[in-house]
């Protein structure tokens, strides 16, 4: 989305908040005009993202271009599309980051033009509005009524948050569509780590983030699946349209997971524990005045991997198990693969000199029965969405055989 300098740009933050709660990701432009209007930090919160501002920060074009902003995205929403702004596009113009993205754009662009009636009005904006259209840029409003400033009314409010939503999801539908290749499907996911408890306010973890898990339950979701996310103690926000069970240890993701079945495709990315403590205190253990520290007994937990594909008649038809490794990470993965009994295992190399725990990357290997596949190093949610791609593929494959 693109805020363009105008009084109704604060407006846009009711827009980002409705077309998050619709599960859609936002990721903002601010021209620097609008920066007048709403501040970045502003709409960085309610995106949850980075807001680009300039062209030049080769921070950004280092990490992301302009080429990249303008082309990683479904859609392109112009809100408020100033005259000033519209006019700059309908020039060709691309002397600032906003103008920039539009030009470079391939993906569909949405104007919701905002301005005083009479800016609206004049032959110069009429003509770049018919220049734009011509273009194929779609224009939702400007709707009719009361301007801002005192004792103007006419046509030049932008339309109604609810719908700009509307026009965008219109505008978004045949995109949407193509996305949407596990409807009907139910996905089963694990996340996070799990936590052992010691005593009431001791436990045994381990460095998982959830970050992995949690961008496949993203992925999944937007891909049209119904979606329940059995998750470890993480400090992440929920994903947009999934169901989320929080557990704390491995015996309450296993029962989760049990009741969240039947599903077509089952995901554990989660780093369950592999011990327990055999006995936990109900009071907190003191340290001995004799010194000395503490027997801690540990029980092997169950393996909800093993458990849920080895579970006969409510065995999901696709089930994937991730392998975090340190040394040897493929033939360890190809271990796993045959001993769980799992379809598909994603390998990864979880030593410190990877960076892959707590990190928003991850280098992978999807194994198979037969086959092998690197791919190269990614970010985690770019890694979710491919293998819910694959996934999808594999699981309409065997529809169709089944056909
Ligand atoms: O810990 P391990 O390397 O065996 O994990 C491999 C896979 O098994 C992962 O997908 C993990 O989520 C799953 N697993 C599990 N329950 C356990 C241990 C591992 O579901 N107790």
């Amino acid at each position: 989305m693109i805020i363009g300098g105008g009084i109704a740009a604060y407006k846009c933050l009711d827009l980002i908040r409705r077309l998050k709660e619709r599960s859609h990701h936002v990721r903002v432009v601010m021209t620097k005009a609008a920066q007048q209007f709403v501040t970045p930090l502003s709409v960085g919160a309610l995106t949850n993202e980075r807001v680009f501002t300039d062209l030049f920060d080769l921070g950004d074009e280092r990490e992301i271009g302009h080429i990249r902003l303008s082309r990683d995205t479904d859609i392109v929403v112009v809100a408020p599309a100033t005259a000033d702004l519209i006019a700059r596009m309908a020039g060709g113009h691309a002397d600032d980051l906003a103008t920039a993205v539009l030009l470079a754009t391939d993906k569909p662009v949405l104007l919701a033009p905002a301005m005083n009636p009479r800016m609206w009005l004049n032959p110069a904006t009429r003509r770049n509005v018919t220049q734009l259209a011509n273009d194929g840029v779609r224009i939702v409003g400007p709707a009719v009524g009361e301007m801002a400033e005192r004792d103007e009314e006419g046509v030049g409010r932008l339309v109604e948050v609810s719908d700009l939503v509307g026009a965008i999801e219109t505008a978004l539908a045949p995109e949407l569509a193509k996305h949407r290749i596990l409807t009907g499907r139910h996905v089963l996911v694990t996340g996070g780590p799990t936590h052992e408890p010691i005593d009431p306010v001791r436990y045994i973890a381990n460095r998982s983030s959830g970050k992995q898990g949690y961008a496949l339950a993203a992925a999944a979701a937007r891909s049209g699946a119904r979606v329940t996310l059995v998750s470890g103690p993480v400090s992440l926000p929920e994903p947009p349209g999934v169901d989320v069970v929080h557990v704390t240890t491995a015996a309450e993701m296993l029962k989760a997971v049990q009741a969240a079945l039947p599903a077509d495709l089952a995901i554990f990315a989660a780093a369950v524990a592999d011990w327990r403590i055999a006995s936990p205190r109900s009071d907190k253990i003191k340290k001995s005045s004799a010194g000395g520290a503490p027997a801690l007994e540990l029980v092997e937990n169950p393996d909800i991997l093993k458990t849920i594909a080895q579970s006969g008649s409510t065995r999901p038809r696709l089930v994937i198990g991730f392998a975090a490794e340190t040394l040897d990470v493929l033939a360890h993965a190809k271990k796993k693969l045959k001993a769980k009994g799992a379809d598909w295992i994603i390998a990864n190399d979880v030593s410190a000199a990877a960076g892959i725990m707590g990190g928003d990357s991850n280098a992978v290997h999807l194994i198979t029965s037969d086959s092998v596949e690197s791919w190269p190093q990614m970010s985690k949610a770019e890694v979710a969405s491919k293998i819910v791609e694959r996934a999808a593929a594999q699981l309409n494959a065997n529809r169709a055989a089944a056909e």
